[in-house]
């Protein structure tokens, strides 16, 4: 426990209330403080707020977002900025005011417009990522209520959603923009909703078609005089700021926030080892410092000066300041001055997310010294100079390489600290640009980035000084210091340029073995940043030369004309702008009456509860007594056997109630192969082994690092499906399904092609696995509440395990988007631990051990071999898949039978084999995961496709429509298929989205643009719904109906964020003939439908729908004769009279016998996954325009590498061939490994 005794007290606001508190953890996040702090702060107010989540933990993911406001001492402004509260150490928020979800609004009191919008504009489904998106929209709102789109962009690039997709979210933040630009359809710059009389809409006839899924009208304005303001007390406590320092003292560790910065730089003496902590890196790092000093309320640190010759930012200044500082100079110094600060504020706008940027200073920026740090980079070539105070007086170095490499003796003093970078203004003929490459364009880490500034003589061009740096591509930012002195007194021109290239490739070298991998890549980017360069240089002085009348001999013209129109596409960057896009849905019938929903585009029951924090996911179930934390010891080999365990450590600290071995289950292990915990043998890093009870989720984690495993390594230790199939290692027998004569066949056609195909995908689910498990002293009965989509599964898995004859009541609460059966193996071991200790135990997983324990999608290796005539005909099809199933068989055998079953797709090609194997591997075991294989498989068969239509010189479409099934006719496992919904699909496809005209615009801009590229392709599918096993076809409704009118309906489907709660109220709503605001429906559980089906397979609406429907119906039917003699009652009236006349209002439902159909279209579900692979094969199409590579294509995932990779051009071949040989022998490929 911190010691509260000695502490000072830790103030600041909540949601408008005040804070007081002694007892502070400096290790402590503001995150763990708000969701886990039971503290009664005021006679009826908890702190207790579960509505910022818990997600990442790490920064990346947005779901913890909070506002922060504190008084700037420079600016005597209140800032507003967002923040990851699971970075925001808490002590850092001394007179600071916190506002979280809940203190924007509520539904029992006041819902703001924003919550109202995001719920109204269907922006949420599972609601997990909703407060986050909320909070940041909102704290976007409070600085500028009328925001531009960039804005709202910019605020919400690192807020993750898994299940809504983004458009819905933007259109809810849209509706406070200043502009709205029209969603450009057509590509003439015409909104496709704005048809003139005349035109022939291709969305359809404007009565059947709706496209307005909300009216904006109906919603609230924004009164931002309605929000809360910064709290008196604590602008009198900025305003007055007390000078002493203040200590917080915890259980392992000290925070000191020093009142003066005499007070900081005798602290500095005195603890020279201890980190200044501003931002959030030392709790991403997770590292424990025994005394961490707080620099926070230092404002000489905030200070910014402008000089005539350049910007000094104090080492204080967030990064988003410092965006604001750069860009206010920008505005007011001429161009040729601004040249590095344009640069940076390049970087700035892509570095990391917004609330990072929030929370990240500049001098911790600079100081970590970073291997991928953005600014660094920038500020080195730029000759910036740090300027540093220590209790000896004050000095100056500059930031340069020496300094960047962590020489001793170009870098700080232990006691010394960042005071201020000072950062020059660039000059007339010089040139400052910045470069990166990441993942993604926001929220991701640059795999190369690079800062490049060139002076030229003046009126010449002629190079003066040159300075290049590089981030990413070592231990340091790296400087080619020796290249650019080399190329100093060159001309600007190609020679210089092919010059430049070889010696930075000589300089900047990456060795195989260097940190991140992609090797080549980085290599690549080195020199194509440079060309970049290159080219913007160019390009300005094309400028100067008119502006200044530069003598014509002073340049080198004659490599100017080279720079032809199609090249300068590779000056532009990619804009950051909102997704175009339009959703539309079908009206419903106009004679359907008003009050029956179903149809109609109804917001997400539980929409406003997720825009305002208070639907209750599992983690936010309040503490029971006596309540206990679990945390889990998983293997760290791949393949061992267990020597010995030894728990005696963990079990010496008093804070640990128990440790459960294999040796305490008292029922059954799991099953043979699949054991839940480990015994004498581990197949997998992350193979879970024992679990730790303690009284606090802290020091649970902690005690695990006390068990001491003794392993004894085996072998063969397998990872790819290319070792297993070496190996013979596999998990079940082959499944394999062919029709017609497919040897025959191959030996009639004009041409064969055989190629493989390696595809995979992982898991990146918003809620990681947690339970709580609660034993009832009675009736050994146990209270599970998981986030699963099968309970019943879980319930009999527990059953197994736990002592025999007990009762297990499975409640499951809304799911942050999971996938299948993974709640099954914790839920059982908690279950069993609950037991024995008679305790509650909880457990969540962090993202770490959530991402370690648990599996991802089957990775497939397809291999085909495909015959077809030379018009593109496909007579002979023999597709061979394999997929990585991990360690244990789990549900690999019916992702292999699905993926086989599914591979034809869309297509009637008369001879078929299809083949799949599911191999025994050394890493988690993969499981079934959205689409069962199809996803996988069909992209085998699509790119099977493309590569007929490359072959035969035809655009991939042709290839599509000529192969599809056209007729009814019987599909490869043997059901009639009627392809007129296909058909019409497809051509209405074409049609609505103008494909043909599209197809030409990509030609024409390919044509003008060598660097640039467009792609585009339509995809095909045809997925049957529902499980192989029709024992799966059924489920079971119960609704009641209570004597006040009131409907409760429960139903066996379980809400994971698609709606389904939502259609069954619908449902009920149409049959019942009542209002949906009149029912209501109880979270899934097994005590009240037990024998459920898991909700998957894109059946679970039909199902449960038609169970529901079947109860609805079976009480109407009891209501029938009362309603006939009085026809004129209300419905009160008739459930009064039924309960008079003593007629049961419960009522059971039940439905089975659904009939495998096939789905071709749908939003949701398991098919949807597929409908992303049109981008895939959008992306493939323009690669296709390029010359590709000869050693690489386009593989999934179409990560930036391997687009780049798989494009030749001069800077690929500048790879050293003999690097490519050695580079992969210890590279996993990413599709087959998991790099965690
Ligand atoms: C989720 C996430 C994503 C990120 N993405 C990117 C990205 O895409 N690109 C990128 O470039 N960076 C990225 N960063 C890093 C970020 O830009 C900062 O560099 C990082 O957070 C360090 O700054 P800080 O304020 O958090 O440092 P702190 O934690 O405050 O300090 C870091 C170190 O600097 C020392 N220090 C701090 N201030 C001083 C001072 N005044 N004098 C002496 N020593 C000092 C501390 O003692 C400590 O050792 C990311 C960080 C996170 C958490
Ligand atoms: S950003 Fe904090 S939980 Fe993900
Ligand atoms: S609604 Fe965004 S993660 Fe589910």
């Amino acid at each position: 426990m911190p010691c509260a005794s000695r502490s000072d007290e830790l103030v600041f606001f909540v949601n408008g209330r005040k804070v007081m508190e002694r007892n502070v953890d400096p290790e402590g996040t503001l995150l763990t403080f708000l969701r886990k702090n039971w503290t009664l702060l005021s006679k009826s107010w908890l702190l207790r707020l579960t509505g910022t989540k818990y997600a990442c933990g790490r920064g990346g993911c947005g779901a913890c977002t909070v506002m922060v406001s504190k008084h700037d001492p420079v600016s005597r402004k209140i800032r507003h900025f967002s923040v990851t509260a699971c970075l925001m150490p808490i002590c850092s928020l001394h007179g600071a005011a916190v506002t979280t979800v809940e203190g924007v609004g509520s539904i029992k009191t006041r819902l703001p417009p924003v919550q109202e919008r995001i719920a109204k504009s269907h922006g949420t489904q599972c609601g997990f990522c909703t407060p986050g998106m909320v909070m940041s929209m909102y704290t976007l709102l409070r600085n500028h209520p009328q925001p531009s789109e960039e804005q709202l962009m910019e605020a919400l690039g690192s807020n993750l959603c898994r299940c809504t997709g983004y458009r819905p979210i933007l259109e809810s933040g849209r509706t406070f923009c200043m502009e709205s630009n029209s969603c450009q359809q057509k590509g003439t710059g015409k909104c496709c909703l704005d048809w003139g009389e005349n035109d022939s809409s291709p969305l359809g006839k404007k009565s059947e078609i709706c496209t307005k899924l909300f009216a904006k009208e109906e919603f609230q304005s924004l009164d931002p005089t309605q929000e809360l303001i910064f709290p008196p007390e604590l602008l009198r406590m900025a305003e007055n700021p007390e000078k002493r320092t203040l200590t917080f003292y915890g259980e392992r560790g000290t925070w000191i926030s020093p009142g003066t910065l005499k007070d900081l730089l005798e602290l500095k003496v005195k603890h020279p080892k201890a980190p200044l902590v501003l931002g959030p890196a030392m709790k991403s790092q997770g590292h424990f410092h025994p005394v961490l000093l707080s620099p926070a309320r230092i404002s000489e640190l905030s200070m910014v000066t402008k000089t005539s010759d350049g910007l000094t930012i104090g080492a204080g200044c967030s990064l988003a300041q410092m965006q604001d500082i750069l860009a206010e100079r920008i505005a007011e110094l001429p161009e040729e001055k601004t040249q590095t600060y344009r640069a940076l504020l390049k970087h700035l706008r892509s570095l990391a997310g917004q609330q990072i940027r929030n929370m990240a200073s500049l001098g911790g920026h600079v100081i970590s010294q970073h291997c991928c740090s953005d600014l660094n980079p920038v500020l080195a070539v730029s000759n910036a100079t740090l300027n540093l105070i220590s209790a000896e007086g004050t000095r100056q170095i500059p930031l340069n390489e020496h300094f960047l490499a962590g020489l001793a003796s170009a870098d700080l003093k232990p006691e010394e600290i960042l005071e201020s970078v000072h950062i020059p203004h660039s000059q007339k003929w010089e040139f400052v640009s910045a470069f990166r490459q990441a993942q993604c364009q926001q929220n991701a880490l640059p795999h190369v980035n690079a800062g490049m500034r060139v002076l030229l003589k003046e009126g010449t061009d002629s190079i003066e000084d040159l300075s290049i740096a590089y981030g990413g591509v070592g231990a340091a930012t790296i400087s080619a210091h020796r290249s650019c002195q080399l190329l100093l007194g060159r001309r600007w021109n190609e020679l210089m340029l092919d010059e430049a290239c070889r010696l930075l490739l000589d300089e900047v070298s990456l060795p195989g073995s260097a940190p991140g991998g992609r090797v080549e890549f980085k290599r690549t980017l080195v020199v194509s940043f440079l060309f970049k360069f290159y080219l913007e240089v160019l390009q300005e002085l094309k400028k100067l030369v008119k502006l200044f009348s530069v003598p014509v001999g002073a340049l080198d013209s004659r490599h100017h004309s080279e720079v032809s129109d199609q090249f300068l596409s590779a000056l532009e960057d990619f804009l950051v702008t909102i997704p175009q896009g339009v959703q539309t849905y079908q009206n419903v019938d106009p004679h359907q009456p008003l009050q029956d929903p179903v149809g109609r585009p109804i917001m997400h029951l539980s929409a406003l509860k997720h825009a305002t924090g208070e639907a209750m996911f599992c983690d936010d179930i309040p503490m029971v007594d006596k309540e206990l934390f679990m945390a889990l010891v998983t293997s760290s080999r791949a393949h061992a056997k267990i020597i010995s365990i030894d728990v005696s450590k963990a079990l010496e600290l008093p804070e640990v109630v128990d440790v459960i071995t294999a040796e305490d289950i008292p029922g059954t292990n799991g099953a043979e192969g699949d054991k839940l915990l480990a015994i004498d043998e581990v197949n997998c890093v992350g193979q879970i082994i024992c679990a730790v009870v303690a009284e606090t989720d802290v020091q649970a984690k902690r005690a695990t690092e006390k068990i001491e495993i003794t392993y004894e390594d085996l072998e063969p230790v397998i990872f790819t499906i290319k070792d297993a199939i070496k190996h013979n290692s596999f998990l079940c027998p082959e499944k394999k399904l062919e029709q017609g004569n497919v040897e025959e066949a191959f030996e009639k056609v004009d041409q064969i092609l055989e190629e493989v195909h390696v595809g995979g995908q992982k898991h990146f689910y918003m809620e990681t696995q947690r339970v709580l498990v609660i034993p009832k002293t009675e009736d050994k009965e146990l209270d599970i509440y998981v986030s699963t989509q099968d309970p019943a599964h879980v319930q009999v898995s527990v059953f197994y395990f736990k002592h025999p004859h007990q009762q297990d009541h499975l409640s499951c609460k809304t799911s942050g988007w999971r996938f299948w059966r993974e709640g099954r193996k914790t839920s059982c071991i908690r279950g069993d631990c609950s037991c024995g200790t008679g305790h509650p135990i909880r457990l969540v997983l962090d993202r770490e051990d959530d991402m370690l324990i648990t599996g991802g999608r089957h990775p497939v290796f397809g291999k085909y071999k495909v015959g077809f005539m030379n018009n593109g005909r496909i007579k002979a099809l023999d597709i061979e898949c394999y997929i990585n199933g991990g360690c244990t068989l789990d549900d690999s055998e019916l992702v292999t039978e699905f993926l086989i079953l599914k591979l034809e797709n869309a297509y009637k090609i008369r001879n078929l084999r299809f083949q799949g194997r599911a191999c025994m591997t050394n890493l988690p075991s993969n499981t079934a995961f959205r689409g069962f294989g199809f996803p996988q498989g069909a992209l085998v068969t699509e790119s099977c496709i493309t590569a007929v239509a490359a072959k035969c010189g035809l655009p991939p479409e042709k290839i599509r429509e000529k192969n599809m099934y056209k007729t009814v006719d019987k599909t490869i496992y043997k059901q009639a298929f009627n392809p007129e919904t296909l058909i019409r699909c497809w051509n209405e496809c074409l049609d609505k989205s103008s494909f043909y005209s599209r197809r030409m615009h990509v030609e024409e801009f390919n044509k003008k643009n060598y660097w640039k590229k467009k792609g585009i392709a339509i995809i095909p599918m045809k997925f049957s719904v529902g499980f192989a096993a029709t024992s799966y076809h059924q489920a079971a409704a119960l609704v009641h109906i209570y004597t006040d009118g009131s409907v409760l309906v429960t139903h066996g489907g379980n809400e994971l964020g698609q709606g389904i709660h939502t259609k069954m109220l619908q449902v009920a709503s149409r049959e019942l003939k009542i209002p949906m605001s009149c029912m209501h429906i109880s979270e899934t559980s097994t005590a009240t439908v037990p024998n459920t089906i898991a909700t998957a397979a894109s059946i679970s609406a039909d199902v449960n729908g038609r169970a529901v429907q079947n109860a609805c119906q079976i009480l109407l039917k009891r209501l029938e004769p009362i309603i006939k003699k009085h026809p004129e009652g209300t419905w009160e009236d008739w459930i009064e009279a039924a309960f008079e006349q003593r007629i049961s209002l419960s009522a059971t439902g039940y439905f089975r016998n659904f009939l495998n159909q096939c789905a071709f279209l749908q939003g949701l579900g398991e098919s949807g996954m597929f409908l992303g692979s049109s981008v895939f094969f959008a992306i493939a199409d323009a690669v296709a325009t390029v010359d590709i590579a000869e050693d690489f294509m386009v593989q999934s995932p179409a990560t930036p590498e391997r687009v780049r990779m798989a494009c030749a051009d001069r800077f690929t071949e500048m790879r050293p061939r003999e690097l490519s040989m050695w580079i992969h022998t210890w590279q996993i490929p990413p599709a087959e490994g998991y790099s965690r």
